[in-house]
Parts: C-alpha cells; structure tokens; sequence
C-alpha cells in the first residue's frame, strides 16, 4: 500500500497533509526516513515524528457542526482552539476539507482516507452549500456574474449556484452553491462583486444536510449517509 494512504487509514490525516508529513521527514519506515511514493509492506515499521502508525479497523463517519472561532486542523501551531477540541472519541478522526476561523457549519470528519480524498478532490466537484450574509444588496447582475464565473487569484471559478433568501437595505441572505474547495472561495467571490460576507455556514455536503445539529456537537452519520457518500 502507499504509504500516504497507509498514514491516511492510520488517521494521521488527508492524503495531502500525509504527502507534506512524508515531505517534511516527519515519517520512518523500519527507522529509514520515508520518501514520497514509498509503498508500505506487511509488518513494516511505520512512524510518524517518532510515534508508531498503524490501521485503525474501525473506520468512522461523523459530521460536526463547526462553530466559530477554531481552526479545522488537528492541532494549531499557534495554540488556538481546534475543532478536535470538540470531539471526545478514541478513535483518531480528521476533518474532511477546512472551514475558516470564522466560519461555521458542516464538517465531516473521518479516518477513511479514501472518502476524505474523493470528498476533496477537485475533479470530483462535489458541491458544498453555504449560506452567506453579504453586505448590501446584490443585483440580478452581480448574481450572474457570480454563477457565471468570477476572476479570483487569476484564475476563474467554475459555474455557482446563486439563491437569493432574503433582503433588505442593508444585507442580503444568499445561499450559494460552489464545486470547488479553493483557499476562501466564497469570501473573494463575493469580494469580486464588491460585498463583504458578514456571516458564513456551510449547511450541505452534495445531499448530506447539517440540518438541526446544534453548533459545537457531532453525530455519526447514518448508513444511508455512508452509503451515499461512498457511491457519489
Ligand atoms: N469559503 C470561504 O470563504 N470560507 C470558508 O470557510 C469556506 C468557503
């Protein structure tokens, strides 16, 4: 097996953050300091920063309903609160894509390397919902342009779906749905518009709903759920 998904279903974390942990020579196989692209054979030795990895049988879904103010991270280098604070289980999950400090809402979290890389991946395009309340109000224009496609970091976003939910002089209750997972994607879309966004939550997954779970609690999710996913 590779040794990124090995780390992955040890619950070390995403594909990814395994590949920058191989990068960083944080990780040994049988003492020798790994590369990316080692494979892992039966009875290796693996270890992260010293401390033994191994497959964690039982593999979990849960999905958490992140509130403002902590990090999606497993730990913070700057000591801020994480959302791994909020999960009181043995087994070792790890978030499934980020949310921003000061964004709250859904967060599915996992030690299934496979799903959390099929869950993030871009060219899965899996949607994610959110809804923002933007400063202002946004014209018919300004949602085309958004659901059209906006220029952010150079490079232009692919089709949104764009609701408006409510108005007034002031603000604009909007839900949006986006197929990318790029660095504060709808912060600066909204930006490329001229509004700010005042308050953000992402309340959908594809069809999986944060629904009435209350900020700060988790819930495992159904078989359904499972299944869904795992046959998006
Ligand atoms: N887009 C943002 O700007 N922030 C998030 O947390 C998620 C999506």
């Amino acid at each position: 097996m590779r040794l990124n998904k090995y780390l992955a279903d040890c619950g070390v974390g995403s594909r990814r953050a395994c590949d920058k942990l191989i990068e960083d020579g944080c990780v040994t196989i049988n003492g020798k300091v790994a590369t990316l692209g080692c494979t892992v054979e039966k009875d290796d030795h693996v270890a992260v920063n010293g401390k033994r990895a191994t497959i964690q049988r039982k593999i979990t879904y849960i999905m958490f309903h992140k509130p403002k103010g902590c990090v999606t991270t497993v730990k913070d280098e700057h000591g801020r609160k994480t959302v791994m604070d909020f999960i009181d289980l043995k087994t070792r999950l790890y978030p499934i894509g980020r949310l921003d400090y000061d964004t709250e809402g859904l967060l599915l979290m996992t030690n299934d390397g496979d799903m959390a890389n099929k869950l993030t991946h871009p060219s899965n395009e899996v949607p994610k919902t959110y809804v923002a309340r933007i400063s202002g109000a946004l014209t018919l224009a300004e949602k085309a342009q958004l659901e059209n496609g906006v220029v952010v970091d150079g490079k232009k976003t692919a089709p949104a779906k764009v609701a408006i939910l409510e108005k007034d002089e002031h603000h604009t209750r909007v839900e949006i749905t986006i197929t990318e997972g790029r660095n504060r994607q709808i912060k600066k879309m909204f930006e490329c518009v001229g509004k700010e966004v005042e308050f953000l939550k992402r309340v959908a997954i594809a069809e999986i709903r944060l629904g009435g779970l209350q900020r700060g609690k988790y819930r495992f999710l159904s078989e359904r759920e499972i299944d869904y996913l795992k046959n998006l």
